[in-house]
C-alpha cells in the first residue's frame, strides 16, 4: 500500500431491511422507472463497449441543460469526476483548499494524489469566510478549490457575489475552482451556467442522483471549457458510465416536463419536511436548525447522536455528525407517509425527552 493511504478508511454504506425508511442520503424519495421504455433497453447490444450510448447521454444532457456537448464530460457520478478532476491536477504535494463542512469526497480524492489539503472552517452560521479563504488562496495558492453550492451539509447557498470572489482568487493562484452544483435545482438557476463555457479556472459539477432521482444509475457530469474537457478526459478509463445507466438516463433527459414535475413535487416534499423539522426543533432548546436550499435539513444538536439512534431503532435512518466539529442530524426529504412516521417518532421522542426519560 503507498504511504499516502496509510489511515485511509473504506466508505461503508450499511445495507438495510427495505422497510427502513432511509432519509439519510439525499437521494429522491421515489424512482421514475416506470417511465423508461424498456422495449428500447431490450435492444442494447450488452456484449459492446458503451461508446454510442455516453455520446447519446451527453447529447440529452447537453440539451436538457443547455451546456454545448463539448463542455460535458460524463462520469460514474460526479464522484468519479471529483476524482477525475484530481488525477487531472494534482501532483504529490500539491494543495488543495476544501471547507469545513463539506462533501466528504473532495479531501479523500486529494489526499490519494497525495496532495496536501489545508481545510477553511466555515462561520459559526455556516455562511462563508471569504476574507479568510481569500486569504488562504493567496497564501498556499491551491491548484484545486472544491465548494459545494448548495452545501452538503448545510444546505446552505452562497452569494453570487461570493462565488465570483472565489473565481477571481483561484485565477490569481493559477489553480481550478471546483464548483459543485448537486442541489442546485433545489435552489433554483445556476449564475454560472454561461460563465463555465469559456473560463480558464472554472469547473461546474452536476449529478442525476439528487433532483433527477437517478442515484442507482450512478451518472454525474463534469462541465468546463473544452480544453479543459479534453484533459481531464485523458486520464479517464474509455468506458466509464455503462450502456444501461446511460440509455436509462437518456430517456428521462429526454421529458424534460416528466422531470420539472418531479422537481416540484420534491419542492413539496421539501417544505413538508421544513416544517417537522422545525416543530422539532421548538421543542429541543440549544437545537439549532439552518435554513436550506436543498432536498435536507440539518440541525445542530449536541445530543444529536440520541435522536439518530432512537429514529433508527423506529426504523428511520438519517445523518448523523458526531465528531468534534460538528454534531448534527442531516434529514432528507421523504414522501409524505414517510414523513408522517417521521413526524410521530419525532413527538414519541420529544413526550419522552421532556419528561426527562431519554
Ligand atoms: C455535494 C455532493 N457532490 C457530489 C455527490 C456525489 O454524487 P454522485 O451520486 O453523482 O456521485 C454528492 C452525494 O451525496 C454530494 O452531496
Amino acid at each position: 500500500m503507498r504511504k499516502t493511504l496509510e489511515g485511509f478508511l473504506p466508505y461503508k454504506v450499511k445495507s438495510e431491511q427495505a422497510d427502513v425508511i432511509r432519509l439519510d442520503s439525499n437521494e429522491a424519495f421515489k424512482s421514475l422507472l416506470s417511465y423508461v421504455d424498456f422495449t428500447e433497453l431490450e435492444k442494447t447490444l450488452i456484449n459492446r463497449y458503451p461508446v454510442e450510448s455516453t455520446e447519446m447521454l451527453i447529447e440529452a444532457y447537453s440539451k436538457f441543460s443547455g451546456f454545448p456537448v463539448s463542455s460535458i464530460l460524463a462520469g460514474n457520478g460526479s464522484d468519479e469526476c471529483i476524482s477525475l478532476i484530481c488525477q487531472y491536477a494534482l501532483d504529490p504535494d500539491d494543495r488543495v483548499i476544501v471547507l469545513n463542512p463539506d462533501f466528504s469526497m473532495y479531501e479523500k480524492s486529494a489526499r490519494v494524489m497525495g496532495a496536501e489539503v489545508v481545510t477553511v472552517q466555515l462561520n459559526e452560521d455556516f455562511s462563508l469566510p471569504l476574507d479568510k479563504l481569500t486569504e488562504e488562496i493567496d497564501r498556499h495558492q491551491p491548484k484545486l478549490l472544491f465548494l459545494s453550492n448548495p452545501n452538503n451539509p448545510t444546505g446552505r447557498l452562497y452569494e453570487n457575489e461570493e462565488i465570483e470572489a472565489l473565481i477571481e482568487a483561484m485565477k490569481r493562484a493559477g489553480g481550478l475552482f471546483v464548483l459543485d452544483e448537486a442541489y442546485i435545482d433545489f435552489a433554483g438557476e445556476s449564475a454560472f451556467t454561461k460563465k463555465v463555457q469559456d473560463d480558464e479556472n472554472l469547473i461546474i459539477l452536476r449529478t442525476a442522483s439528487k433532483a433527477l432521482g437517478m442515484a442507482a444509475l450512478r451518472v454525474g457530469f463534469a462541465i468546463a471549457n473544452k480544453r479543459l474537457i479534453e484533459g481531464i478526459s485523458s486520464v479517464k478509463t474509455p468506458y466509464n458510465v455503462n450502456t444501461v445507466s446511460a440509455q436509462i438516463a437518456t430517456q428521462l433527459l429526454k421529458k424534460p416536463e416528466l422531470l420539472d414535475q418531479f422537481l416540484i413535487l420534491q419542492l413539496e416534499q421539501i417544505a413538508e419536511l421544513e416544517d417537522i423539522m422545525r416543530d422539532l426543533t421548538e421543542k429541543i432548546p440549544g437545537s439549532v436548525l439552518y435554513p436550506s436550499s436543498a432536498n435536507f435539513f440539518l440541525l445542530k444538536w449536541d445530543r444529536a447522536k440520541e435522536l439518530a439512534e432512537y429514529l433508527y431503532k423506529r426504523k428511520i435512518k438519517i445523518r448523523l455528525f458526531n465528531d468534534d466539529s460538528l454534531k448534527a442530524v442531516r434529514v432528507s426529504a421523504g414522501t409524505t407517509d414517510e414523513h408522517k412516521k417521521l413526524q410521530e417518532a419525532l413527538s414519541d421522542w420529544s413526550e419522552q425527552y421532556a419528561a426527562g426519560i431519554q
